[in-house]
């Protein structure tokens, strides 16, 4: 058994580890909090952008009244992550896809930290701040970090938003489907840094343990789905994850 500061894995949770074959992750905005991205809960959710609250610029309304100004949020919010790197717990997560016959990583998200750390195929459910996507024909293109982004449609000309789920959206119907499908196959599943208040995200790991799985919640303070889990690592993602390595 690892201990950091008083903090161990138990026996059992390690046996399962070492002997699982499908392992399920998600993670929230607490995975982020230790490379500096503030939480929704953590002051994400009181940001004002020019008078207006977050959940107004980042709304549908928003996109079809004033799409520049939408831009202009999308823009400055993703200026700050430029610098942001991934911590050590995105780091351990992306190691685990090689470790297991079958691995999903479920995020929601949108700050494309795991990938930069490595992570293959993850399921966006929230979409990716580094990504625009046709408003007509839905067609989606990569903004790279260090080039102004495409400001029409390659394909049609017609205007881009980001690829990112705002407020008074639905998921993206295949990102679930996917995900709950996964979930529902896991044997252990990992909840990190999500306060699960979140539907249907927070419904995943509620599939997984209906389907049996082990649950695991890793976040300093107690959630909703804390009494579902059947053990509950109280640390941060980036202290508590590594010790799994
Ligand atoms: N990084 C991002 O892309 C980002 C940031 C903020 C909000 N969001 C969006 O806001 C919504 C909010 O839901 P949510 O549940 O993801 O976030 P949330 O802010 O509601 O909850 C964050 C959770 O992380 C926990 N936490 C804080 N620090 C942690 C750490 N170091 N290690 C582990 N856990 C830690 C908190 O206790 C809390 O339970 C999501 O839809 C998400 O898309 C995304
Ligand atoms: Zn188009």
């Amino acid at each position: 058994m690892q201990t950091i500061r008083g903090f161990s894995i138990s026996q059992e949770l390690r046996e399962r580890f070492l002997s699982a074959k499908s392992v399920f992750v998600l993670t929230g905005a607490g995975v982020s909090a230790e490379s500096g991205v503030p939480t929704f809960r953590g002051g994400g959710n009181t940001a004002v952008w020019k008078g207006m609250p977050f959940d107004v610029i980042s709304s549908a309304r928003m996109v079809e009244r004033n799409l520049p100004a939408v831009w202009e949020w999308f823009d400055y919010r993703r200026n700050l992550l430029k610098s942001l790197q991934p911590n050590p717990a995105h780091v351990e997560i992306a190691r685990w896809q090689d470790r297991f016959e079958n691995f999903t990583l479920v995020t929601q998200n949108i700050d494309g930290l795991h990938q930069e750390a490595g992570s293959r195929n993850v399921i966006e459910l929230h979409g990716s701040i580094w990504r625009a996507r046709c408003v007509t024909c839905q067609v989606r293109f990569n903004i790279l970090k260090d080039e102004a982004r495409p400001d029409a449609c390659l394909d049609c000309g017609d205007s881009l938003r980001p690829d990112v789920v705002l407020f008074g959206e639905l998921l993206p119907p295949d990102a679930f489907e996917h995900a709950a499908e996964e979930a529902a196959h896991c044997d252990l599943c990992f909840v990190v840094g999500t306060s699960a208040i979140v539907y249907p995200a927070a419904s995943l790991p509620e599939i997984a343990r209906t389907a049996g799985a082990y649950i695991c919640e890793v976040n300093p303070e107690r959630t909703p789905l804390s009494n579902l889990c059947n053990e509950m690592l109280t640390g941060n993602a980036g202290e508590v994850l590594p010790l799994f390595g």
